[in-house]
């Protein structure tokens, strides 16, 4: 049998006793594989990685050094939430890397979509590289991989996959989750004791905000957009909407509009709401929000996002739009 194939024994993790089995035979097998040797890992703060840190942290301790490559495209909140749970409560081995300004310096002026990915994966592969050669006598590389990851049955991208390291730092992969469904992932995340919004979280591309700030990336306009989605999450859990819609977020175009704001004329960009549900995000349908939720969305965004006078439901399912915007 291939090494890439799901045992057929391999019952459904679906309860806290299937994960709590899981995890123990897991530790066992990670010790034995991993010995007193030292283990690598990029941890995003998405649910796989998270949850290949705690169960690593479980197994082996400091043995693991976790590095969290801040790239300025992350949520609200999220870098100082991984800080928080790994470094504060698990007590980890953390690298916090402030990469901010690389990354926005390098996407400065760049408007094609594709471009903008090319250099975000790339820059983060090279800041990995960097950290990775900082620390000495490291022989595994840990990875977030899970069965649809192998399986390559959906368009949604292993963001967490570390490739393209060069020759010298080809580490032996340790990979864990690499026969578990995502639900399976976020049982076993709730019985190591990740937090619910880590454990729970919506599907977040590897580029981040970046392909939610169209075009030219500029700092004011990515700091509209971080604010404006953290209002929508806020909402969108006041409203009980969080665990019912499959992926919702905010985009900010490269283009104003004129409004008005204490008598005055404003000129500023439009905020554009998208919440989709799908199975396997190939197509989406739109989530119908009511209108009331919609209505203090608005006010919200248009009262507490400086540089923003208008917010838009975007009404598209997939086909005929992507569900994300570039
Ligand atoms: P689209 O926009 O193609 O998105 O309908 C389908 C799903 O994939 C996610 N997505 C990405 N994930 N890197 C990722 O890791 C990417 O470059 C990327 N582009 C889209 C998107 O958020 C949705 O869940």
């Amino acid at each position: 049998m291939s090494n890439n194939v799901r045992p057929e024994t391999m019952e459904r993790i679906t309860t806290a006793a299937l994960a709590e089995a899981f995890i123990a035979e897991q530790c066992a097998a990670l010790k034995a594989q991993i010995g007193s040797k030292k283990v690598l890992l990029a941890l995003s703060g998405g649910v796989d990685s998270s949850v290949v840190a705690a169960l690593l942290i479980k197994a082996v301790g400091k043995q693991l050094t976790c590095v969290h490559v801040n790239h300025g495209l992350l949520r609200k909140g999220e870098p100082e939430q991984v800080i928080d749970v790994f470094r504060n409560q698990m007590d980890a081995n953390l690298v916090y890397v402030d990469a901010v300004d690389r990354f926005l310096d390098k996407l400065a002026g760049v408007a094609d979509p594709e471009t903008k990915r090319k250099i975000i994966g790339a820059e983060f592969i090279r800041v990995f590289e960097e950290e990775a050669r900082k620390l000495e006598g490291i022989d595994f590389l840990a990875q977030g991989t899970i069965y649809p990851d192998i399986l390559e049955s959906g368009p949604v991208k292993a963001h967490h996959n570390v490739g393209g390291l060069p020759e010298d730092l080809q580490f032996e992969l340790v990979e864990p989750l690499k026969f578990l469904f995502k639900d399976e992932v976020r049982v076993v995340g709730k019985a190591l004791g990740l937090p619910d919004n880590m454990v729970y979280r919506q599907p977040f591309p590897g580029p981040g905000l970046g392909v939610r700030c169209l075009g030219a990336i500029t700092r004011d306009r990515l700091e509209a957009l971080r604010e404006a989605d953290a209002i929508l999450r806020e909402e969108f859990e006041i409203a009980g909407l969080a665990g019912k819609v499959w992926q919702y977020f905010t985009v900010v175009p490269d283009f104003k509009s004129t409004g008005v704001r204490d008598n005055k004329r404003s000129f500023d960009w439009p905020v554009i709401i998208r919440a989709v549900n799908t199975r396997d995000a190939m197509t989406a349908v739109i989530e119908e929000i009511p209108y009331p939720v919609l209505h203090k969305i608005t006010a919200r965004i248009t009262a507490e996002v400086p540089g923003v006078n208008r917010v838009l439901y975007d009404l598209t399912p997939k086909p005929s739009g992507t569900i994300e915007w570039e």
